[in-house]
This record gives structure tokens, sequence and C-alpha cells, in this order.
């Protein structure tokens, strides 16, 4: 369990500096670190408790331009690394993965942050529809490339989902959408985002006993670039949603827990919102928690990236 005082409201200021030990000499990879975004704001309030490396991931080698020069200005000796990887295609995911196997030597934690919300029916390069490809199989692909690499032994996982899980699972029987209706995308970004919970309990599962952690997590609702690009109002009355806004830095402190929290090894694999463990309970626990989920979509997951991860 994480400090019990954590909510809502925490900061990942706070919580870095609480948990400043564990973040010292790590080298930690984040994906989507766009300006604008929750995965830039996780690197600024990590930043000033001296990691060995922040590699900054993103497909827009521009906005990874960007963001560098934001953090050295903040912090001018912070050990950064760009790379340039779009998660919507297998290839790019593959020559991401070679090029950090082979240049650093040990990654201590991934942030797989990246996502997007296809609102219209599109496809990725291989033919996969656009929210599946980005948000759950590009990051599939990377981390079990790098846990055959940089992470062989063993690190954190920090799958960064969204309480859109809790509208919908995976379309088991069309989940590339060839014959279901794609409507505004809705069910497509809920597909992918229960794969980030189910995802992060396969790892624990599947690599618990060689060290690897591995936590779900929802931030809450702040006014990044993608949260932006949604009628928000419309949102909250399709689904009855109360919006709470968070500052980015509330945003962003449960990525902190997530990533370096030791309390919440005990419990490896599970969902975190607020800086708390959350157990998924409910009627979404019927598809996004149970090892015939995970297994199922750890099979689905290698048939679409054409490679078994045992
Ligand atoms: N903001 C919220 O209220 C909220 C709520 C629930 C969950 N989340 C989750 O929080 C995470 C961060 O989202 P955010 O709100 O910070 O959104 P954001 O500012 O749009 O950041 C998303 C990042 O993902 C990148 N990305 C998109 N497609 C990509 C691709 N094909 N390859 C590589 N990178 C790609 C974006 O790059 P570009 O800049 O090039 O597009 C951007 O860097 C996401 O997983 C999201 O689902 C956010």
């Amino acid at each position: 369990m994480s400090n019990t005082s954590w909510n809502h409201t925490t900061t990942s200021d706070e919580v870095a500096t609480t948990l400043s030990s564990h973040i010292r000499g790590k080298t930690i990879l984040v994906t989507g670190i766009s300006p604008d975004g929750l995965g830039l704001d996780f690197c600024r309030a990590i930043a000033p408790h001296s990691p060995a490396l922040l590699i900054l991931a993103a497909r827009n080698p521009e906005k990874i331009s960007a963001s560098q020069t934001y953090l050295a200005n903040l912090f001018p000796s912070l050990p950064l690394k760009p790379l340039v990887v779009d998660l919507s295609s297998l290839s790019s995911v593959r020559s991401a993965a070679a090029e950090i196997n082979d240049s650093v030597e040990k990654v201590d934690v991934l942030v797989n942050n990246a996502a997007m919300h296809a609102h219209t029916l599109s496809r990725s390069v291989d033919g996969i529809e656009m929210s599946f490809a980005t948000n759950h199989l590009g990051h599939f692909l990377l981390t079990n490339l790098l846990l055959n690499g940089a992470m062989k032994n063993g690190g954190r996982v920090v799958n960064v989902t969204s309480n859109s899980f809790r509208r919908g699972g995976i379309v088991w029987d069309d989940p590339n959408f060839l014959n279901t209706p794609f409507g505004e995308g809705w069910e497509a970004y809920s597909q992918s985002k229960t794969s980030n919970v189910l995802f992060s309990a396969a790892l624990a599962e599947k690599f618990g006993s060689k060290g690897v952690y591995s936590y779900s997590l929802h931030p809450g609702l702040i006014n990044t670039a993608m949260a932006k690009k949604m009628d928000m109002d419309d949102f909250a009355v399709r689904f009855n949603v109360n919006l709470q806004w968070k500052s980015f830095a509330q945003g962003t402190a449960t990525h902190v827990v997530a990533a370096f929290d030791p309390a919440i090894e005990p419990q490896n694999g599970q969902f975190l919102a607020d800086c708390q463990v959350k157990p998924v309970t409910g009627d979404e626990a019927a598809w996004a928690t149970g090892k015939e989920n995970w297994e199922r979509l750890w099979k689905l997951s290698e048939d679409f990236v054409k490679e078994e991860f045992p």
C-alpha cells in the first residue's frame, strides 16, 4: 500500500520528493513526451531527483526536441536521450527497441504513457485499427522486446490507461473492427485501454518471479493536448461523468507512485488511481481482470505483432 495520505490532490512533486532515493540512478524510458502532455510533466517532476538517464520517446522529432529543450533549460545537467518511435508501426517499434537494446545497458522503468483516440476508423501501416495499434500493440511489442534486452534483469512497466476501460472490454469477435460499427471510436478506445489494464496483470503473472513489476493507472482528467481535442461537455453528458479536473502535477502523481514506490510491490499487476492501488471491481471486473482474459489478449497480441513472447 502506498502512503495513505496521498490522494487526488497529491502532486507528482510531492510523491517524487518522498521517493527521491528510488528515482536516483535509474534509467527511465517514457513514451508520449510531447509538450502539453502528461509524459513530459512526469519527466519534469522526477528530473530533480538525479535519474541516471531519461529516454524521451515520441513519434514527432520536433516535439521531442521541444520537450528536450524545456527539460534542459530547467535542469541543465539532466542526462537525456531522444527516441523517435511511431507506436502504431510495428517496424518503427522494432527499430526503436533495437536502438535502446544496443545502446543502453539497462532500462529500470518503462512508462507506456503515449496514446491517441481515433474518432474515425483508420488503420495503421500494418492494417490494424489505430487506437489498438498505438495504445496497446505498440507498447506490447516495445515492452516484450525490452524485456528480452535492456530490461532482461527485471524492472517496472507502467501502463497508463484511462477509466474508459470501465465502459467496455476487448471486442473478441472483431478486435480489428472489420465489421463492427466504429461510431466515434469509443468502443475501440475502451478496448485499447482495457488492454493496458490486462497487460499489467499479464506481465506481473508471467514475469513477476523474474523481478518485473507492472501497474496500470488512471491519471484523472487533465487538460492536455488530448483532452483539448475532445468536446468535454459532450463527453460529460454522454457518459454521465462529473468533470473533476486535475492539474498536470496532480495528474502525474500516480505515474510516480506506479513507477517508483516500493510499498506497492506486493500488489504487482494491479490498477492505480489517485496514488492508491484500487483493485478493479464491479461489472468491469468481468472483462478487465482474470487470467482467462489476459491470456487471451496475450495470444491475440502475439498474432497481431506476428511474434511469440512466451
Ligand atoms: N488527459 C486526460 O484527461 C487523460 C485521462 C485519462 C487517461 N489519459 C491517458 O494519459 C496518457 C497521456 O495522455 P495525455 O492526456 O498526456 O495526452 P497527449 O498530450 O495527447 O499525449 C499523448 C502522447 O502520445 C503520443 N502519441 C500518439 N500517437 C502516437 C504514436 N503513434 N506513436 C508515438 N507516440 C504517439 C502523442 O504524440 P503527438 O504529440 O505526436 O500526438 C503524445 O506525445 C494517455 O495514455 C491517455 O490515455 C489521459
